[in-house]
């Protein structure tokens, strides 16, 4: 293992090779590294942490983790979101034990110290007298996010008082971000509480691959995209090849795959959107936002550092037309080799009861811990994770070597903003991710 405290921007510079497209396969296994990851990647980037509609009243709260640190998110008067670390000020304690509820402030289970909703310090377990006026009180309150902000009902926070706006953090990733979340007046909601399991690998394998690795989908997922998204695999193998990859810019990325050319006429426009809707979505969006659901296949992105996301259409029943389901998931670092998905399903308010059951069905059978397109990427990811931790693996690298053919080729006039390559195989924006991980971890 390597030495934190020896890890330097030397070492950085070299640990992600720019030039060759290839990566140290030490990133994804060391733990000093991972170490170092907690400080200077995680207590720095916007990190996502829920969504407005998991807490819509004050009172409301629900427990998270940002990389490491267990925090709570709450509201509280006047509908001001708080995200407070999950750590009593007395003894350090876990101080909210349950996943989703609805108070008036958290009492400690150690002492009973009492605190509000925006992590102020409302009580100690007796008199504060008995302090005999030696403690300034003020300086125990919870410690709470520098910052929160929120995009197209998404929260976000980070620990850093010195980090950019969130607009300005997201930056062009935001057009993106309204082309999947942000396409109906009233937004989206989301299902139900999160799905979570714990993987074993790396957490920036799943990052990456969401930002997104094409020529992935046809060797892993082709049998099942055939039985499910009704699509052979020689189409969904030219549909990657042909549709474009972004680069939003911040270490956000993603892929717009769409319907090949010689398919246009054989599958409808809006394949799988709903059908309720699409007068909304045409009125809602801009003509070039529109230019691209109109012949969607799948939306797939990343955005910096581990909040990704998953749009595609899907049916099991073969009578029955796909239906869209849009996943959420935050790639949680637990070790180097460790990982737990959070995952969550969103779907838009209007919607009626009847589709947003369909949707998340859609959404269950496919992208979670026993749907059918994570358990192929998880064998894959725990595969590189015991394939590269030995003394001999560790040694050598992780190739994405298809950018150096791809990375000069951006491609003009493409409906959204961004760097734009001509292909989901390209592993340009999938290394993006690394690229930007390196200017973190050189800082
Ligand atoms: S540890 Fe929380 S009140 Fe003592
Ligand atoms: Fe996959």
């Amino acid at each position: 293992m390597l030495v934190k405290e020896n890890l330097g921007p030397a070492d950085f510079e070299r640990l992600v090779d720019e030039e060759n497209a290839t990566a140290s396969r030490l990133i994804f296994t060391d733990q000093s590294i991972f170490e170092l990851e907690q400080e200077k990647l995680f207590t720095k980037a916007w990190l996502y942490i829920g969504h407005e509609t998991e807490i819509p009243d004050e009172g409301d709260y629900v427990t998270r983790q940002m990389a490491t640190d267990p925090v709570i998110l709450s509201r509280g008067a006047h509908g001001k979101i708080h995200v407070l670390l999950n750590s009593c000020s007395h003894r350090g304690t876990l101080l909210c034990t349950s996943d989703v509820g609805s108070t008036k402030g958290f009492v400690c289970a150690y002492h009973g110290w009492v605190f509000g909703l925006d992590g102020s310090l409302k009580a100690t377990a007796d008199d504060m007298d008995l302090y005999a006026g030696k403690v300034d009180f003020k300086n125990l309150d919870l410690k709470t996010a520098a910052r929160v902000d929120t995009y197209a009902g998404l929260i976000f926070a980070t620990w850093d008082d010195g980090a950019p706006d969130l607009a300005d953090y997201l930056g062009d990733a935001r057009w993106y971000l309204d082309l999947f979340h942000n396409r109906t007046p009233e937004g989206m909601e989301v299902l139900g509480a999160p799905h979570r399991w714990v993987v074993n690998t790396n957490w920036k394998l799943g990052a990456m691959n969401f930002g997104a690795d094409g020529p992935h989908a046809v060797k892993v997922h082709g049998p099942i995209t055939a039985a499910t998204f009704q699509v052979p695999p020689t189409v969904f193998r030219d549909a990657l090849v042909e549709s474009p990859a972004v680069s939003m810019g911040n270490g956000h990325n993603g892929i717009v795959t769409q319907v090949p050319d010689s398919l246009k006429d054989q599958i409808p426009p809006y394949f799988g959107f709903n059908p309720d809707l699409m007068e909304v979505y045409e009125k809602h969006l801009n003509p070039q936002q529109n230019e691209l659901n109109r012949h969607l296949i799948a939306g797939v992105t990343t955005m910096f550092p581990n909040f990704s996301s998953v749009q595609g259409a899907s049916t099991f029943e073969m009578d029955k037309m796909p239906v869209n389901f849009l996943a959420i998931r935050v790639w949680q670092p637990v070790s180097a080799t460790q990982t737990e998905i959070w995952n969550w399903f969103l779907v838009e308010k209007e919607a009626s009861d009847e589709w947003k059951q369909a949707s998340m069905l859609a959404g269950v059978r496919t992208f979670t811990a026993g749907g059918t397109f994570d358990q192929d990427d998880a064998e894959a990811w725990v595969g590189i994770a015991k394939g590269i931790e030995g003394n001999i693996a560790r040694q050598g690298d992780v190739n994405f070597q298809m950018a150096l053919a791809y990375r000069d080729r951006t491609i003009p006039g493409f409906p959204g903003p961004g760097k734009v390559y001509p292909s989901n195989y390209g592993e340009v924006t999938e290394f993006d991710i690394l690229l930007e991980w390196q200017k973190y971890m050189k800082a």
